[in-house]
């Protein structure tokens, strides 16, 4: 057994493959502080929410902790920022192991492989990934797992490019950062991020509207579209000129980071847009048309939105994880040969299976 695990800046998600079906879990990447209380220990203490006790305060951590912030009026707080750990938030560290450790789960047997998504450098801003990368491979391995990482765009091309065979452009729009992947027949020939999405485009509206951050993000994520229509005024106004920037901005970079040497002649891409920021419908229209326009030196056959664009992640860790499993199993060097196998389901999971139960027996 392998998993996958996507970490974000908004949301970590783990996948692990379990018969024909992938199954994910998910946690919000934020928690609340309140303040220590008998009552409040006790009613948590009977419930399953994610929680711990730090001196005179209890952080309650995931999912629960926006409901527990409207309740005790607290804010809710990020452990990470723009695509990587907070520097600016002492308590990071602790709740990011807490949800982690959820998350994944323990793993099956000692050393199970686990991949971990992790953003490229951003070329937009000079902080490095290294830090984050090596934190998150710290708690996984206190875990009990062999942590991997990799890069989240590679990540995309993974899960979404099977079918061709690992070859095109893949953009994770997430909430605090964008990562890009061309690869090319499962080689990566430009990865790079930038400092901005989701986030950025809520900080951009609030501040241009006069209205809260939280209510703008409620509003681009209930019913917010981009229908080529921007009305002036208002937080769709605005949400939609910032989203606009936003792929511009990132057209833009793409542009800018291909080096013409790396690319064979004649080449022709599909690009696929995923992460929970390229949820709004006409996200990918409004993409293709903004591309249409750009000056890339290469071609772009067509481009696709993944079908469920916040698993997309953690489903090419998984992907990763088991295939190299499996290459390890078979002493295979052809890696999208692998990749493949691991792809159509079903009889490397047996394999897994019977790896497993191998290995029990040993112990
Ligand atoms: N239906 C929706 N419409 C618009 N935006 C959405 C929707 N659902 C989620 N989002 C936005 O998607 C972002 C979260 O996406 P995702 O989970 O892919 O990011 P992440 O992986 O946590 O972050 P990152 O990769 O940048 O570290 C947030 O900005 C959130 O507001
Ligand atoms: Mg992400």
């Amino acid at each position: 057994m392998a998993k996958g695990l996507d970490v974000g800046t908004m949301n970590i998600i783990s996948g692990k493959q379990d018969a024909e079906e992938t199954v994910f879990v998910q946690q919000r990447n934020s928690f609340v502080e309140i303040e220590y209380s008998d009552m409040a220990e006790q009613m948590l203490s009977r419930s399953d929410v994610l929680h711990i006790r730090k001196d005179d305060a209890v952080y309650v951590v995931g999912d629960d902790a926006l409901s527990f912030a409207n309740i005790f009026k607290q804010e809710t707080r990020r452990p990470m920022r723009r695509g990587i750990l907070s520097s600016d938030e002492k308590s990071a560290i602790p709740m990011m192991k807490l949800i982690i450790e959820q998350v994944a789960g323990e793993p099956t047997r000692p050393g199970e492989r686990i991949h971990y998504s992790v953003p490229a450098d951003p070329i937009d801003s000079d902080v490095s990934v290294l830090y984050h990368q090596k934190t998150l491979e710290s708690f996984l391995g206190d875990a009990g797992y062999d942590p991997e990482p990799i890069n989240e765009g590679m990540a995309v091309i993974y899960s979404e490019l099977a079918d061709n065979n690992f070859t095109g452009l893949g953009i994770s729009f997430g909430a605090g950062m964008t990562n890009v992947c061309l690869a090319y027949y499962a080689v990566p020939v430009m990865t790079f991020s930038i400092a901005r999405g989701g986030d950025w485009i809520d900080e951009q509206a609030a501040r241009a509207t006069g209205k809260p951050i939280d209510k703008v993000t409620s509003i681009k994520e209930d019913d917010f579209e981009l229908d080529f229509r921007t009305d002036v005024g208002g937080v769709e106004g605005a949400l939609a000129i910032y989203y606009e920037n936003l792929l511009d901005y990132v057209i833009e970079n793409i542009t800018r980071e291909v080096d013409e040497e790396d690319i064979e002649e004649g080449l022709d891409v599909p690009v696929v847009v995923t992460g929970g920021t390229s949820s709004p419908r006409g996200f990918e229209a409004l993409f293709a048309d903004h591309l249409e326009d750009a000056n890339i030196p290469f071609s772009i056959s067509d481009v696709r939105s993944a079908r469920e664009p916040l698993y997309s992640v953690a489903r090419g860790a998984l992907v990763a994880a088991r295939s190299e499993e499996a290459e390890e199993g078979s002493g295979s060097p052809n890696r999208s040969e692998a990749v493949e196998r691991s792809v159509s389901d079903g009889e490397s999971e047996g394999d897994a299976d019977a790896e497993e139960e191998a290995a029990s027996a040993e112990n």
